[in-house]
């Protein structure tokens, strides 16, 4: 990272820092169960880390526009609850093994418990959000949730197969980009912002979440396991076919469509091995492509929110499009 970039991330922090550690401990009072398992697999998680990357969004969102109400609080532990739900079930579906540099938690306690675990959290964030007895709110979050759920649902049903750009965005705007988007307005829920703010911040977390998942897919191909804190090289080993492999997938010979469709299909890299499956990308310029349209869909968040008025949260939100394409995790 640059020193101006450390710099701006120092500052975006600054901002947020004592509103964060406030969501930190609301999502601690929020998972306590009288039921023991529940409350350890939850805490485990919380303990685990993770970027926070949803509640900064609704906190900067929300102070874009002025609105520094306790909700913004209450509904960024609700985002990060329900994000940490969906990894839970996330990694039983892929069968993961870490998360965040440690066990994931279906290995440390198994699928059925974290099963319900999951269930619990989802509901407990859906009981927070309740609180503020907001009609939009909860509309904004039940359609998030079966939206989620679909794209993970045809995300399955597309495993070993190849699928083609346009299939590809729609499940990563989905399975991604709907929780950023969401987490946008309801910043602009809380601020009470008028239709035409709540519709641009949706829009920048719509395209911050598609660069997000661009990027975590190109780290899936090419970053160091003990950088990332998860399995890499696991979406090709689950039978997913992702941008860059998209793309070497309509530009390569006979010989190098069919090594990735062997992978795909095998769900393993025992008759093709991973370093073949780079080189092939890396001969068309693959990976370069899925950043290149990350970087693009980072730009359009910005340009998303140029009718914003200027304030350090609008300055924090122009910064964030760059952290998530130079991410290494
Ligand atoms: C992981 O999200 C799931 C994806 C959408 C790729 P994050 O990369 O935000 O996970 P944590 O919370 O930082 O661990
Ligand atoms: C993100 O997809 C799925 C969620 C929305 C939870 P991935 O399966 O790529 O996420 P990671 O790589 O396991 O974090
Ligand atoms: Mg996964
Ligand atoms: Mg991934």
């Amino acid at each position: 990272m640059s020193t101006f970039s450390i710099a701006a991330a120092t500052a975006v922090f600054d901002l947020v820092r004592d509103d964060l550690a406030a969501i930190e401990s609301e999502f601690e009072i929020q998972s306590r169960s009288p039921v023991e398992v529940v409350t350890d697999i939850a805490r485990y998680l919380i303990a685990g880390g993770g970027k926070r990357i949803r509640p900064l969004l609704l906190l900067l969102s929300a102070k874009a526009l002025g609105c520094e109400s306790e909700a913004r609080i209450r509904l960024g532990a609700v985002v990060e609850m329900l994000h940490t739900a969906t990894l839970v079930h996330d990694d039983i579906i892929d069968e993961a093994s870490t998360r965040r540099g440690r066990p994931s938690s279906n290995t440390a306690w198994g699928n059925a418990k974290c099963v319900l675990a999951g269930d619990w959290l989802y509901m407990q964030s859906f009981q927070t959000a309740l609180a503020e007895r907001n009609f939009r709110i909860l509309d904004l979050l039940i359609s998030l949730t079966q939206e989620m759920v679909e794209g993970e649902l045809l995300q399955m049903q597309k495993l070993g197969h190849l699928i083609n750009e346009e299939e590809y965005f729609d499940l990563i705007y989905r399975k991604t980009a709907f929780l950023f988007k969401v987490s946008m307005q309801l910043g602009a829920a809380i601020a009470k912002a008028p239709d035409s703010l709540d519709e641009a911040l949706g829009e920048y977390g719509r395209n911050l979440g598609l660069a997000f998942q661009i990027v975590d897919d190109v780290l899936d191909l090419t970053a160091d396991e003990t950088v990332l804190g998860k399995p890499v090289a696991s979406d090709l080993r689950e039978g997913k076919a992702t941008l860059a492999v998209i793309h070497a997938l309509e530009r390569g010979t006979g010989a190098e469509r069919e090594a990735i469709r062997t992978v795909l299909a095998d769900r393993s890299f025992t008759r093709v091995s991973h370093a073949e499956i780079l080189a092939i990308l890396k001969n068309y310029g693959s990976l370069d492509y899925a950043m290149d349209t990350a970087c693009a869909y980072a730009e359009a968040a910005r340009l998303s929110i140029a009718a914003l008025p200027d304030s350090d949260a609008k300055r924090a939100l122009l910064w964030v499009p760059g952290y998530v394409t130079s991410r290494d995790h």
